[in-house]
Order: C-alpha cells, then structure tokens, then sequence
C-alpha cells in the first residue's frame, strides 16, 4: 500500500517528485525516498519516518521516482526504504506490493551484494542480470516481470535510458499524460496539480513512459495496446486541506453538500439499482473496514424501508460462504478507493460465478469499477484521511435512496435526507464543538470504551468504534447492546466510558435499559441521542432526521474521535500502523 511517484523531464524533479509523494503519504508513511539520474550515476535519498516537513538534499536532475512506504517485507530501517538499487548503481526500482516467490528468485542471484531485508530488491538485482545479457532496459524488465508472482507495482529507472518501465499485476498504477513530461504515479489525485489526464494500467500491462513518449505493452502477447486516456473531473484543489487542520476535519465538514449532492444527481442510478435488487434472485453487498459496515447499515434500511432481504458479507471471508452465487445474483461491492484486494478478489469470484456485479466506488477509474459490470461513483471528491469518513456517508445515502426507491417512496427519502444535511451542519456550530471538546477531556485518557446501539444503530456503534480506534488508538468496541449481558459486561468497571447510541425509535427503551445496567457497574455514560436523560454523565444532542436519524449520530462519533486524537497527541490524518488503501492480502 505505498505510495510511488515519477517524472520524466521536469526542471526540479527532485522537488515535484517530493511534492508528489506528499500528496501520496496516505498510503503509507514509514519511510520515503526519491533517486534521480545524475552525471554519471543515479542519486539516491531514503529515509525513515514521515515526508511531511521535509526537503529533498539531491541535486538538480529532470528525471526520476520516488517511493513512500507502508512497510510488509523487512521492518521499518533508511536499508528497506525504496528506492533500491543494484550492484551497479545504474539501475533503480520502486515496487508496491508483495513478491510471494521472492526465496526462488533470491537464488538467481548469488553473488549479488543485497543491502536491505526487503523482497522488492531481489527485483532490481534480477533486471541487472538480464541487462548483462545485451538487453535493452524495457526487455530486461519484461523478462523479471514475468517471473514475479502475487500483486505487484514495480517501476525501473535506469542511468542511461531515457524512460522509465512499470508492470502491474493487482497493485494500482496511473500514467499522467503531459506532453514534454509524462509522469507515473498510484493514483489520480496524486497528479492533478500537474495533469487531469490519465491512463489507467490494467493487470498484465506493461508501460515504456518517456517525457514525450507512452507505450502500453500487454504482458501475455508483447503486442502495443492502444492508449487509452482518461479525463478526471476532480481539481487539485478539492484534494487539498485547504484552510483546515487535516483533511479528517475537513472531509466531516464536506458531508452536508455530499448528501445533497447524491440526493440531485443520482436518480438514474439509483432507479436502475433498486430494479437490479428487485430482480435478483438474492443480493450481496460486499466490503471490507469501514465500508462493510455501510453496506450492514444497508441491510437495516432495506428490511425496515423496503421490506426486502439484502446479505451484507466482509471482503475477506466472503469466498469461504458464497458457493450458491450465481448468473441470478446481484453482488454490491462497496469501496471508497476501488483498490482493496479483499473486495476485488470477492468481485473476481463473483464474476466467476456469473453473478451480476454493481459497484459503488469513490475514486473514478478505480480497479473495482474497471472490474465491474457497472459503477455508480460517490462523487464524494478526494478522501485523504486514511479515517474514511464522507465516503462513509455517502454509500449509505447511495443505499437509503435506493431501498426508499426501492418501496416507491423517494419523496420521503428526499426528506429524511434534507432532515439529516440540517442535522449534520449543526454540529458544526462551535458550541456544539466545545461540548465535544468538554466530553474529551473527560475522557481522552481511557484506554478502553464501548458504544452501543440496537437495530439500525448497531452498524454505526461499529463504525464510531472503528473511528475511535483507527485515530486515537483507545480500544473501543461496538455492540449490539443486546449483546452486552452476554459477556462484554465483564468489561464495564468504574469509569469505563460506554457511548449510547438512542435515534429516539422503537430500540430506545431497550437501549436506555443496556445504559442502566453499565451505569449500574461504574460507567462513564454518555448519550447520543434525540433526547436527554437522567442516566446520561455526558449528552451529546442530535436531530431527528427519520430513518436518516443515523446520519448526525455517526458525524458526532466521527468528531469524538477527530477531538479524542487531537487531545492524546495524535496525527488524525495518518494513523499509526494504518494506509488509506490496503492492496495487500
Ligand atoms: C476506514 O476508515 C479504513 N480506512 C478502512 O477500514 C477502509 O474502510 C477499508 O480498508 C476499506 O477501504 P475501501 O473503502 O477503500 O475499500
């Protein structure tokens, strides 16, 4: 899940590929570095730790790749950072991914001096190998490339070759076209303050980029393919922090607009996916982390609006219980970046099974919806807080229309909707963000927490849980509060902070009686709620917004665990031990 960012002829490449990886950091921030070819020979700067504040100490160059990590093969050391060269010097490589044969291919190259623990540089060592034997940088690639199993990115430089070469198998790779300085990079909005246009690499592609100069090679024939550009509609701008602290922050704030966005422009897609559910013969919507539990939200919304059965399965055990899929199935994949393996490879086997295959993805030419029969985009813009917050939202407002479609009532949809944008935004207010503020600091330094919610709400107490331990590390758990005299109880001791989840429905009683019985043993109660109430220590107030009531409860859990990270000490927009998108199994 690194990040990977080249240039072929820029006046400051050093500096623009440093910038570039800057805008990669989410995928992973262990170490960086960047190699740039220089008079003789290509200059190498790695190091451990985050980009974030630091300057590039390589000489002026126009051509180069840089690298960010999220370290899987060897530990966190400046030897494993990428870029890795071989024994020469002349030649370079940055990889995203895991090379699984990596022991078989080791023994190709004895002799050879390794300087890291990493299996990426085995790749480097097997192309300077094949570069003594008279081939061209591009041939003497291909040929390791072939050679490499599992989900791959890898990308070479070398000194005297005027382009770069990169292979994909699994792991994301985008080629910015921009005449007199094509570049290369993971992902779109990476490129957008250079270029809007693009070129996504398909799994078995092969690419020859020089600065005026892109070949697409397939893997399996050797034949060209023809380019095939992409124009993306996102601004830098709208994937830059703008005048806010993190993106966490602001992408909370952009929440509203995203809702009533999705409410306007997503008619069409909507209509057709309820006619979609309603003809299959079963549905599954399937997805890993945070997404999963919006396609669980999912399933509370279609019984309780549509009346109808939709099976929300996790990414990475939905192979193990899907043998029944088949060509009358309907499987929804749920992504916000489109890359996560678990979800692409439930994909693959649905397809395999014949099922039809819709998904909802944020980013727009993402592997899942070139994967899919057909897409329908969040268009919730860029997502840089590794915490996905509104691409969250906006896959449940995607799922509510389409159930309240689904049982011919959008106009109430619509409503609820409406209800919960006003909702939301009155969270904003700043004397909402002092009670916040005044909770945390009653709490931040818990290392344990519980939120729990019946019916509709167990699905956000997961996701506020999950929001909780992703950015501030406190261990927090979510349940359905029905669950809670069945074990978890054990847990409750005096202070131990437990979050009510109450939408003010027909769970509200019962809920209320789970407050009882942890306050009964000690515990910090606090209620998001519709209304307050005496078992309450700390009450933090939301709207009523129909069956959208879920929406201001989740935003507020979303803020709690913005505040809770600020409050011990850390960065809420890279976790620690955390990527935005998990390409590896
Ligand atoms: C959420 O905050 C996490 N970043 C993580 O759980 C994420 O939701 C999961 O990895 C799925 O990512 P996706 O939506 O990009 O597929």
């Amino acid at each position: 899940m690194c990040g990977i960012f080249g240039v072929t002829k820029d006046k400051n490449a050093p500096q623009t590929i440093l910038s570039g990886l800057k805008r990669l950091e989410y995928r992973g921030y262990d170490s960086w570095g960047i190699v740039v070819k220089g008079k003789s020979r290509l200059n190498l700067e790695k190091h451990t730790g985050k980009i974030s504040g630091s300057k590039t100490v390589l000489d002026q160059s126009d051509f180069g790749i840089g690298h960010t990590r999220w370290a899987t093969h060897g530990g966190v050391t400046d030897a494993n950072a990428h870029p890795h060269l071989d024994c020469t010097g002349h030649l370079a490589v940055v990889h995203n991914g895991i090379i699984d044969n990596w022991q078989e291919l080791q023994k190709k190259i004895k002799g050879h001096k390794l300087k890291s623990q990493t299996d990426s540089e085995i790749a480097a060592h097997l192309i300077e190998k094949e570069l003594t034997k008279k081939n061209d940088l591009f041939t003497a690639f291909t040929k390791v490339f072939s050679q490499i199993h599992g989900y791959n990115a890898l990308i070479a430089i070398h000194q005297d070759f005027p382009y770069l070469v990169a292979g994909k198998t699994g792991s994301p790779l985008v080629i910015g076209i921009k005449k007199g300085n094509n570049l290369i990079a993971s992902d779109v909005s990476s490129l957008l303050p250079i270029t809007q246009d693009v070129v996504f690499l398909e799994d078995g592609q092969l690419a020859k980029v020089s600065a005026d100069k892109v070949e697409i090679y397939s893997t399996k024939t050797n034949k060209k393919i023809p380019l095939k550009i992409s124009h993306i509609s996102w601004s830098a701008k709208e994937a830059d922090k703008g005048k806010f602290p993190h993106f966490m922050l602001k992408e909370i704030r952009e929440q509203p607009k995203i809702i009533s966005e999705i409410k306007k422009s997503k008619t069409y897609e909507v209509d057709h996916l309820a006619k979609q559910i309603k003809t299959a013969d079963s549905t599954f919507v399937v997805a890993c982390g945070t997404a999963a539990y919006a396609a669980l939200s999912g399933q509370y919304f279609f019984s309780r609006i549509a009346k109808h059965q939709i099976n929300p399965a996790i990414g990475s055990e939905f192979f193990y219980h899907s043998d029944f899929l088949g060509p009358k199935s309907l499987c929804i994949a749920l992504s916000q970046s489109g890359e996560t393996i678990d979800t692409l490879q439930s994909v693959q086997h649905a397809k395999h099974k014949k099922a039809k295959v819709v998904s909802l993805v944020n980013v727009p030419g993402s592997s899942l919806s070139r994967l899919s029969d057909q897409t329908i985009l969040l268009d919730a813009g860029p997502e840089k807080a590794v915490a996905s917050t509104k691409a969250f939202l906006a896959k449940v407002t995607l799922l509510l229309l389409t159930a309240y479609t689904l049982s011919g009532e959008r106009q109430k949809a619509i409503s609820d909707l409406s209800k919960a944008e006003k909702a939301i935004k009155d969270l904003f207010a700043s004397e909402y963000t002092k009670r916040l503020k005044k909770l945390v600091n009653a709490i931040y330094k818990k290392e344990d927490l519980f939120v729990l919610g019946r019916g509709q709400s167990y699905p956000s107490a997961l996701e506020i849980a999950l929001k909780i331990k992703e950015v501030s590390y406190i261990h927090a758990e979510g349940l359905p509060a029905g669950e809670l005299k069945h074990g978890p109880i054990a847990l409750i001791e005096k202070g131990t902070p437990c979050i009510i989840l109450d939408p003010g429905d027909e769970t509200s009683s019962d809920v209320l009686s789970s407050a009882m019985e942890v306050k009964a043993r000690g515990s910090y109660v606090i209620g998001i709620s519709i209304k307050d109430n005496p078992v309450f220590d700390s009450w933090l107030p939301i709207k009523k917004a129909g069956e959208a009531t879920v929406f201001p409860m989740i935003v507020v859990g979303q803020l709690l665990a913005y505040y809770l990270a600020l409050a011990r000490g850390f960065d809420p927009d890279m976790p620690r031990n955390l990527a935005k998108s998990v390409t590896v199994k």
